[in-house]
């Protein structure tokens, strides 16, 4: 291994807002059924904001969290990188609104949209600035509030997501730490996926108007059978690609944390690359789909469950809308 800084994760802050809503009371809003939602999706259970409560929220609520666990003040943090579908707003960025919540008075930011990959795009975006020697703190946030996007009418999306916010530090490795941190990434964009899941209104192409109303563009569209076989064969090809380039196998796997979007996507991939079952984390069945919070969301179900400890082996992936995708290979450094 060479001696080159890699970007370590130091600490972790997750935050889900408390009201739980689970699949019997969606059967009351649509026409579903649990077994349907647990069967397609493995989805027992979503936690949902209040109405009115903004991503920024959720996300002060994460980063509290770690800063507390890490010991550190919100003045070191020297970047903030946001990943979300939901910002408070069009602009200013909610990288600047939460700045300003936490009193990051040192820091610079700005947010990341890539959908469901875009926690990883920001791991490795925010992992630059690490290797070259810019930054010691790095703020990666993952946070989303899909309910203020999704159809409460529509079957096909209303059952698939959650509320929820999670963030990690990165900081660069030190002497004796040669072999731990990120250690590698891929990401993949394919625009012709784009008319498989958007928003389409809201932007420059569809300003709000009464008639964007009218006709629902301010929701989430999703095509999921499309989705579906995209994400199965991306994630796993990936999955793989990154293995193969390291020759590794999912034996040499700790674990795998993958976006959670659907049970049977993730178990398709850990199938592929012929992971145990037990290295697969899995958390779906309590929060949904949170977008860009399911993966460090994860990460907190992996340690508690004994799964990520300094010097373990992890690969994470991720799909998303538009379509987005990646793989990140780390060795856990805390
Ligand atoms: C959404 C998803 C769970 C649907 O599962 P599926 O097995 O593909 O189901 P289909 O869409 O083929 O629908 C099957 C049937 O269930 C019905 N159905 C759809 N939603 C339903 C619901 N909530 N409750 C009950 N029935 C439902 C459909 O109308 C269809 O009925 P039909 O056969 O009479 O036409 C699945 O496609 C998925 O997870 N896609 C990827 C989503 C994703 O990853 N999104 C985030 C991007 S990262």
């Amino acid at each position: 291994m060479s001696n080159k800084i890699r970007a370590k994760i130091t600490g972790l802050g997750r935050y889900v807002p408390p009201r739980v809503v689970t699949n019997d009371e969606i059967a009351k809003m649509v026409d579903t059924n649990n077994e349907w939602i647990v069967e397609r999706s493995g989805i027992h259970q979503r936690h949902w904001v209040e109405k009115g409560t903004p991503t920024s929220e959720l996300a002060v609520k994460a980063i509290e969290q770690l800063l507390e666990q890490r010991g550190i003040s919100a003045t070191e943090i020297e970047l903030i990188i946001v990943s979300t579908v939901t910002p408070d707003m069009m602009f200013p960025s909610t990288a600047c609104i939460i700045q300003n919540r936490i009193g990051a008075t040192n820091a610079w930011g700005f947010d990341i949209s890539a959908a469901c990959s875009s926690f990883l795009y920001s791991l490795t975006t925010g992992a630059q600035f690490i290797e070259t020697g810019k930054h010691k703190k790095v703020l990666v946030v993952g946070a989303d509030v899909m309910t203020t996007i999704i159809n409460p009418e529509d079957r096909a999306t209303i059952v698939l997501f959650g509320d929820g916010a999670g963030a990690v530090l990165l900081e660069p490795t030190g002497e004796g730490e040669e072999g731990l941190g990120i250690l590698d990434f891929r990401h993949e964009i394919d625009g012709s996926g784009g008319e498989h899941l958007y928003m389409a209104a809201g932007g420059s192409l569809h300003p709000a108007s009464h008639e964007t109303v009218a006709n629902k563009m301010h929701f989430a569209h999703q095509n999921g059978q499309q989705v579906f076989k995209f994400a199965v064969r991306k994630m796993g090809e990936l999955s793989a690609a990154m293995l193969d380039r390291h020759q590794l196998t999912g034996d040499d796997l700790s674990c795998f944390i993958a976006h959670q979007a659907n049970l049977r996507i993730i178990d398709a991939t850990a199938n592929k690359i012929g992971l145990a079952p037990e290295k697969v984390i899995k958390n779906i069945h309590k929060y949904g789909n949170t977008t860009a919070a399911t993966i460090p969301l994860a990460i907190g179900d992996a340690i508690e469950e004994g799964k990520l400890k300094k010097g373990d082996l992890v690969l994470f992936a991720a799909v998303g809308a538009g379509f987005t995708s990646g793989s990140v290979l780390a060795r856990w450094a805390y």
